[in-house]
């Protein structure tokens, strides 16, 4: 058979070169080429019909339900929106090292005890995952180990194969292209080859995606358009838990995150996440704050720890970590403004402990409570939690969730919370068991919290 076409397309403007070259001649872009097939032109088949699909009404469209399958881990369903759709494509990115093999060895063997798995490793031999799979103490004796790095030949293996898991999509590759696995051309090549598999055989795929700092392989991130579901694996190497986020699920809440812990036998799902981020020394120094963050369908609450320290070398530095830097910069101008803090000849570091990332703006005022804590010198008390959206006029706006918000500080035994004036009245009902505290501006916040002001 003849080899197919090949092309190298420019990522950034589409120019494209039959041969490879390390800069765009059409952008000036370098190491922006990568290759494709050439799919034939629709004028070589004029007979062809061009039009298949015909427009027709909402209301005659028919469609089934999603048939979902449980994984055998509770928060990874939970990540998935209450299990996995068959027939969908999941991704599962993450740092090296983070247990990515481990997770989804876990849920294959899961998944087999009544279906039936294939497991191709093309990174590890297949003593290797046995080994883990020991480790793990994991029932697997039905599960499919395969040990391929050429996606053209597991065609012939997939018969009658529910789940699949291909450890990982940069060790894989395919034949119709020449350049290396692991580059952005195979990556894309061989991803789109495996949807075509999910969607015509209804087969489920699992994806692991290295992802990598920027260079010759290609991440997660250029295969975000053709799944169904995207996972991020995330967690500090040092530390033992993990987050898992979904980034992108056509079949749930994407703000939905699982935690997990990476122990001897594997990795478990923690239930009883309510302590992992706050810190044993809370209420005791001066720069942290607790807020209770919506994740999802549900509240946890997280410690904001804040640095501020005088600049060494003229233009201050912000550093958070956790949540975004726009923000933060904001965040910081209101206090400077509003407030008085004096924050324009300090560094500050903030980070949100555990690892976790706060993307809602209901974490804002906390944040500017943990940042005046840091500049007074003053510890906020281990017993209080604050929420609200900050403004640039300094007024704290109303956030949504907020009975969950109280809810779980009054669960995990707050005494006082400090949120804004206008959710008072859905909390009301809680004021028997915690003091909810109305707040209009950041400054009323920090003449409740603090006893001076600088
Ligand atoms: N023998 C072992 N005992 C305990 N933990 C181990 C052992 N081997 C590996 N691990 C843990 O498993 C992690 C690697 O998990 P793995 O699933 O292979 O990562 P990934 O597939 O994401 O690269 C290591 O970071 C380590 O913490
Ligand atoms: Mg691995």
């Amino acid at each position: 058979m003849a080899k197919p076409l090949t092309q190298f397309v420019c990522s950034e403007c589409g120019a494209t070169s039959p041969r490879w070259l390390g800069r765009c001649p059409s952008c000036g872009q370098f190491n922006t080429m990568a290759e494709e097939m050439t799919s034939p032109a629709l004028s070589s088949a004029p007979n062809k019909p061009r039009r298949t699909a015909k427009a027709r009404p909402l209301s005659e469209i028919s469609y089934e339900k999603y048939d979902r399958t449980p994984s055998g881990i509770s928060e990874f369903d939970n990540v998935l929106g209450g299990g996995i759709v068959s027939g969908s494509l999941v991704l599962l990115g993450g740092d090296p090292g983070i247990g990515k093999s481990t997770l989804l060895t876990q849920i294959a063997a899961h998944l087999s005890e009544e279906h039936k798995v294939l497991y191709v490793s093309a990174e590890e031999s297949c003593s290797q995952v046995k080994m883990r799979a020991q480790r793990l103490g994991v029932k697997c004796g039905n599960m499919l180990l395969l040990n391929e790095t050429n996606i053209d030949n597991l065609d012939a293996e997939l018969d009658g194969v529910e789940f699949c898991v291909i450890d990982s999509i940069q060790a894989v590759y395919t034949e119709d292209l020449s350049s290396s696995a692991g580059s952005v051309g195979q990556v894309r090549e061989c991803a789109a080859k495996l949807m075509r598999i999910a969607k015509s055989r209804n087969i489920t795929f699992f994806i692991i995606g290295h992802v990598t700092k920027e260079g010759a392989l290609a991440g997660p991130k250029v295969l975000e358009h053709i799944m169904d579901a995207v996972l991020y694996f995330e967690g500090e190497n040092q530390e033992n838990f993990r987050i898992l986020r979904a980034v992108k699920n056509r079949f749930g809440n994407v703000a939905e995150v699982g935690v997990f812990e990476m122990t001897e036998t594997g990795i478990v799902a923690v239930t009883d996440y309510s302590g992992i981020f706050l810190s044993e020394s809370r209420g005791e120094e001066a720069g942290s704050a607790v807020t209770p963050a919506r994740t999802g369908a549900r509240c946890m609450n997280v410690e904001i720890q804040t640095l501020v320290s005088k600049t060494a070398f003229g233009l201050p530095r912000r550093m958070p970590l956790g949540i975004d830097y726009n923000k933060l910069v904001l965040l910081i101008a209101v206090l400077e403004k509003r407030c008085g803090l004096n924050l324009g000849g300090y560094d500050v570091y903030v980070n949100a402990m555990g690892g976790i990332k706060l993307g809602e703006p209901a974490c804002d005022l906390a944040v500017c409570a943990a940042l005046a804590s840091s500049c007074f010198g003053e510890p906020i008390d281990k017993y209080t939690a604050v929420f609200g959206e900050v403004g640039l006029t300094g007024e704290v706006r109303a956030v949504s969730y907020c009975e969950k918000r109280v809810a779980e500080c009054v669960k995990m035994g707050f005494k006082r919370v400090l949120l804004p004036a206008k959710n008072m009245k859905s909390v009301v009902k809680y004021a028997d068991r915690i003091t909810v505290v109305p707040v209009l501006y950041v400054g009323t916040m920090i003449k409740s919290l603090f006893k001076q002001d600088k």
